[in-house]
């Protein structure tokens, strides 16, 4: 019998949302280490780390249910987040903005991704997939409105810090 074609594009979307979840918690929790000047940003990003561990046991559990066991699969190294949300920019002293709009970016793809993988599970009838893929895009949307609302106070702060720094060294 053929692979129904539908399935097998639901499970490779699955795989890659897995590894899009792995990579945002590598991001986040090189992130949080740096954000002694920013507590809000690094509790938010805390909360969305046990969010996103709580997200790859949902995938692995519908994965299993599809019949792809957890171990079976390697997680794809993904060139747009590490692209996008290319970290290493620490002495360019500006990496709380780039980060902020890696944020943006990054979730604004987990989200697209997301609605993706409902569409495609209803598609294919995989009923019990549908509820864990709506609380997941819901946390992703969340994170989403949280990172766009916070974008001026973090540029508020972050000129704050420049302008107080720039005083102390003369
Ligand atoms: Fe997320």
């Amino acid at each position: 019998m053929a692979e129904n074609p539908t399935r097998s594009i639901f499970i490779t979307g699955l795989k890659n949302a897995h590894a899009l979840e792995k990579e945002a918690l590598g991001i986040m929790n090189r992130q949080i280490d740096r954000l002694e000047q920013y507590p809000e940003m690094a509790d938010r990003l805390r909360q969305h780390v046990g969010e996103t561990e709580e997200q790859i046991k949902r995938l692995d559990s519908v994965l299993m249910e599809m019949g792809e066991s957890a171990s079976a699969f390697k997680d794809a190294v993904l060139s747009m987040g590490g692209n996008m949300a290319a970290l290493g920019h620490a002495a360019a002293g500006d990496e709380i903005l780039k980060n902020t709009y890696a944020n943006q970016a990054f979730e604004n793809f987990e989200i697209a991704s997301y609605r993706s993988l409902i569409v495609m599970a209803e598609a294919g009838s995989f009923t019990s997939a549908r509820p864990l893929l709506e609380m997941t895009l819901r946390e992703e949307e969340a994170m989403a409105a949280w990172v766009a609302e916070s974008i001026p106070t973090v540029t508020r702060r972050f000129l704050q810090l420049k302008e107080a720094g720039e005083q102390a060294s003369h």
